[in-house]
């Protein structure tokens, strides 16, 4: 996607601090912006400050987190600027799931057992477009969830009655419901065996081309990244130390540290492009000649 259309979240010299004795400092001065319809990639080793990253921008953080500095902007589609650090918990109700969503670590744990996927979806569509009919959310809920690939019949199904891909596609249809013009997927496939894993990716990035949302997708998986990233960030000890195309990024990364982590998968030392594969087979095909040249 091209990183030239206005931005559709700018943060700006972002810091949260946790505080505990003694204090830690989790983000450190994060700047970057959003594309409209871009996926940015968020990588970066186990606790360098990725979730904590993630909660700030979603405003989800709680204490002991305290955003210490900066700024985070969201640019409406009216050309409006809302100032996301300002909202009242009223404004910030109605803000998040609309323009920005989020899919946790973990998250298909996250369904409540004891409601059907209907009532779940159902129940975020009432809060937020409450003048639909009950028929027009049911029917809305059917439609998201053939999005991502499962069956609207399972809109009567219990979470415990779905395999643990389908419950996180639920988790990404949840996510899409109100067609925000973001989401942040943290970990979204991890627990998911590579195959599963695999199918859900393509269709978040097939998703995006259809619909134009932005992402910023969170994995420690950097061959992954390197596959459906427009753009990519690495994180070290709580700083963005670069940041740049995903093709760069794999090409000439700038940071000693990006090299290193680049140089601990060794599947990475072939071609780019062997995980996911959004084009049809004959392209794949055309393309897997080309990398065998
Ligand atoms: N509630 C908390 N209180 C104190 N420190 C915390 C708290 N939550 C996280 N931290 C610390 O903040 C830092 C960043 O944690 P964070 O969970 O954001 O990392 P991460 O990059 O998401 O890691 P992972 O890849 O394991 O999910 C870590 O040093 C962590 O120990
Ligand atoms: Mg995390």
């Amino acid at each position: 996607m091209s990183a030239s259309r206005p931005a559709v979240i700018t943060v700006d010299d972002l810091s949260v601090v946790y505080e505990v004795d003694p204090p830690v400092a989790a983000v450190k001065n994060a700047t970057f912006s959003l594309a409209p319809g871009e996926i940015l990639g968020l990588a970066g080793e186990s606790g360098c400050g990725k979730t904590t990253l993630a909660y700030a921008i979603n405003r989800l953080h709680k204490p002991p987190a305290r955003i210490a500095s900066g700024s985070i902007t969201f640019h409406g589609r009216e050309g409006d600027d809302l100032d996301l650090l300002a909202l009242d918990e009223h404004a910030l109700r109605a803000f998040r799931w609309s323009e920005l969503s989020m899919v946790f670590q973990g998250a298909m744990n996250a369904l409540n057992p004891v409601t059907t996927i209907r009532a779940q979806l159902c129940d975020v569509l009432s809060t937020h477009v409450p003048h639909l009919s009950r028929k027009e959310r049911i029917a809305r809920a059917g439609d998201v969830l053939e999005r991502v690939g499962v069956s609207r019949d399972r809109l009567r199904s219990y979470p415990h009655e779905l395999s643990g891909g389908m419950r996180q596609r639920v988790m990404i249809a949840m996510a899409m419901l109100l067609e925000p013009q973001v989401m942040i997927m943290d970990e979204p496939t991890t627990a998911l065996d590579v195959v599963v894993q695999r199918d859900i990716l393509r269709e978040i990035v097939r998703l995006r081309d259809e619909l134009d949302f932005a992402v910023i997708f969170i994995t420690h998986d950097l061959p992954l990244l390197l596959e459906i990233s427009d753009r990519i960030a690495i994180m070290l000890r709580g700083e963005i130390i670069e940041i740049g195309s995903a093709d760069r990024i794999y090409r000439e990364p700038e940071h000693e540290y990006t090299r290193q982590l680049l140089s601990s998968f060794p599947s990475l030392s072939g071609s780019r492009g062997a995980f996911i594969r959004t084009g049809t087979d004959e392209e794949n095909a055309d393309e897997e000649k080309e990398q065998t040249r």
